[in-house]
């Protein structure tokens, strides 16, 4: 075996199985809310021969030899996130956007503190204090809800828990909410019970980075997220704020929580960065709401119930009783993926059924946005998804969806030919 060989010599199987997933990619309707595209050049960085470096520490004080260029790429991306977001201190270690979240806890609270976060099944996420996460195995988490009638987060409810509760910290973000955050609100909160304030911006850091969505850094002591939803960068995570919890929380993520940082993904962060901070980028984060907008509407005008009655934001959620009384989140997801629309299935707020059933599907449009997608196309998916769940026991029907799908995406190929392992 030859160090140079590409990856069909050196290993045909892994090869296929890239192969094959590509194809998934380019040949069905990505609406997986967290998902994205990433761009070539990401993934050629991402893939580079960082890879092979270890460079324990920060840039300029490193334990190992050898890190010119390690040293002057992670000061790179630290001074883009800094630019990008208008922020005073960054740290782009974090390997995922769950560690992002572990570095900031790790670094501010002590086990058992009292945090305020929202309800897992209200659209929180897993560390934002699920009892089958460290986050709230090690903390106490109390969550907030949405006001039953609204379908929106209850301010009253957040002011009379923290007054309550006198959270150490407060977290705000969400994994499947469709509407803007009162940051405003929050901080006064915040400063009301003196917490501090972490905003988890995972998924739409990508429209505040395409100020499409106002900056949580105005309001927020700390902001965390990932760098591959929205932000259509490499997987990873990011953590960033003011310069005061700077030092504390980069001792928490090294040598706190994690060893050698992955410099390949540091380099695709870098790149992303670079590119969210073009014209483009902004145009691509407008385009993303604008298309959610058409799905959302498209999906209520043929009768599925959104919550909260639409979105603000690249996200909605379904209500698949509102199609049928008997349908589950898990046979519409599962039936729109046989036929080329993949999504997830979600819990709703007071689901009745269990999370791996569900009573709701969630869609997102950062994919179908970078694969060049339009309002126009937005209302066809709509359509073919309505299709597929009224008619879900008709044959013919998803016969015919999955041709429709099929040829939607020949005409939006994420991928032009002569990315490697395209087919
Ligand atoms: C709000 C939020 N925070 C954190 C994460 C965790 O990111 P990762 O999967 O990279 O650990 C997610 C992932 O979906 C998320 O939605």
């Amino acid at each position: 075996m030859q160090m140079s060989d590409s990856i069909e010599v050196a290993d045909p199987h892994v090869a296929e199985l890239i192969a094959a997933e590509n194809q998934r990619q380019g040949r069905g309707i990505q609406l997986i809310a967290s998902e994205n595209y990433a761009p070539v050049s990401v993934m050629e960085a991402s893939g580079s021969v960082f890879t092979n470096k270890y460079a324990e520490g920060y840039p300029f004080k490193r334990y190992y030899e050898g890190c010119d260029s390690t040293d002057q790429l992670e000061q790179l991306a630290i001074d883009r996130a800094k630019a990008l977001f208008d922020v005073e201190w960054a740290n782009v270690q974090p390997h995922s956007g769950s560690t992002a979240n572990m570095g900031v806890y790790t670094a501010l609270l002590d086990h058992g503190d009292t945090v305020l976060g929202m309800a897992l099944d209200h659209g929180g996420h897993l560390t934002h204090g699920s009892h089958v996460n460290f986050s709230g195995i090690d903390y106490n988490f109390v969550g907030y809800s949405l006001d039953p009638d609204t379908e929106r987060i209850d301010m009253d409810q957040v002011e009379l828990l923290a007054k309550e509760h006198r959270p150490k910290m407060i977290v705000v973000g969400y994994s499947s909410y469709s509407r803007r955050l009162d940051y405003e609100r929050f901080r006064a909160i915040a400063d009301e019970v003196e917490a501090i304030m972490m905003v988890d911006a995972a998924h739409f850091i990508g429209l505040v980075a395409g100020k499409a969505m106002p900056n949580p850094a105005q309001w927020a002591d700390i902001v965390t997220c990932t760098t591959h939803k929205a932000l259509r960068g490499p997987r990873g995570g990011l953590i960033m704020g003011k310069a005061e919890y700077g030092q504390k929380i980069d001792k928490a993520v090294f040598p706190g929580i994690q060893g050698g940082a992955i410099f390949s993904q540091i380099a695709g962060k870098a790149v992303c960065f670079h590119l969210c901070a073009q014209p483009e980028f902004r145009a691509y984060a407008t385009q993303i709401l604008s298309n959610a907008n058409a799905l959302a509407q498209g999906l209520m005008d043929g009768g599925l119930r959104l919550i909260s009655g639409g979105t603000d934001n690249h996200l909605m959620l379904g209500d698949t009783r509102s199609i049928d009384e008997e349908l589950t989140g898990k046979r519409a997801a599962s039936t729109l993926d046989e036929v080329g629309i993949t999504l997830n299935r979600n819990a709703i707020p007071n689901d009745p059924r269990k999370p791996w059933i569900t009573s709701g599907i969630r869609l997102g449009t950062p994919s179908v946005t970078s694969a060049g997608m339009k309002e126009l196309e937005m209302a066809t998916v709509a359509d073919l998804i309505i299709r597929t769940l009224t008619e879900i026991d008709n044959p013919g029907t998803l016969a015919d969806v999955s041709v429709a799908t099929a040829e939607l995406m020949q005409e939006f190929p994420p991928y032009l030919a002569g990315f490697p392992g395209h087919v």
